[in-house]
């Protein structure tokens, strides 16, 4: 059965919390894997339709990884999304899909006209599809962030990032001290 790449609307929210709790408490400690599978369940529960978009890389009926993206309010008018979460399964990690689940994600923003896309995590991973490190000078980040070398932003159309300094917000479920 081939590697497919969907909307993740196609599965019940109960699958992606668990592939989420899963990966994370493997990765991260069981604490942390409640953690985020929460932060799915809050994200998939509570943000409207047109404030969230994600995918996910299905084999069969077997779940090998997700990614959410929500909409990030800049200073400027411009279309933000912010990727945040993602997972690959265990045992699917290392052998290119999570780069190219995001890519799959970054084509399918574009056409839905998002021209600035952000993330928290670690750069020398995400810099491989496309993002840079920012500063907060050049955007600010909606809560205090206790790795800045992980505040990430691409720019999804042909005109250059540019500093848009000035308050920024993420989705209610995001918007927690903890996940910064
Ligand atoms: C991080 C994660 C999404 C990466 O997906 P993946 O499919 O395993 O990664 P890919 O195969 O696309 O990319 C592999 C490359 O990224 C690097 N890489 C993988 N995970 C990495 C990580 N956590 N940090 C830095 N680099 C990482 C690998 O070294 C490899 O580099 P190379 O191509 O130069 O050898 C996945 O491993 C995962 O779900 N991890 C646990 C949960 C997590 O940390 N999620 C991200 C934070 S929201």
């Amino acid at each position: 059965m081939a590697l497919q790449f969907r909307d993740h609307k196609i599965l019940q929210t109960q699958a992606k919390v668990d592939l989420f709790t899963i990966v994370f408490s493997a990765s991260e400690g069981a604490a942390e894997g409640e953690l985020i599978g929460q932060l799915v369940a809050d994200m998939l529960q509570q943000t409207a339709a047109k404030d969230l978009s994600g995918f996910v890389a299905v084999e069969g009926d077997v779940l090998a990884g997700g990614v959410l993206f929500s909409r990030f309010k800049l200073p400027v008018n411009k279309t933000a999304f912010i990727l945040s979460p993602m997972a690959i399964a265990t045992d699917q990690q290392g052998k290119g899909l999570g780069q190219a689940l995001i890519n799959h994600g970054l084509v399918a923003l574009k056409a839905q006209g998002v021209e600035v896309l952000l993330t928290y995590g670690d750069p020398n991973y995400y810099q491989k599809v496309g993002f840079e490190v920012i500063s907060q000078d050049f955007i600010e980040a909606p809560q205090p962030l206790s790795y800045p070398d992980g505040w990430l932003a691409q720019s999804l159309t042909d005109q250059p990032l540019l500093p848009m300094p000035g308050k920024t917000r993420c989705v209610d479920a995001l918007n927690r001290p903890e996940f910064w």
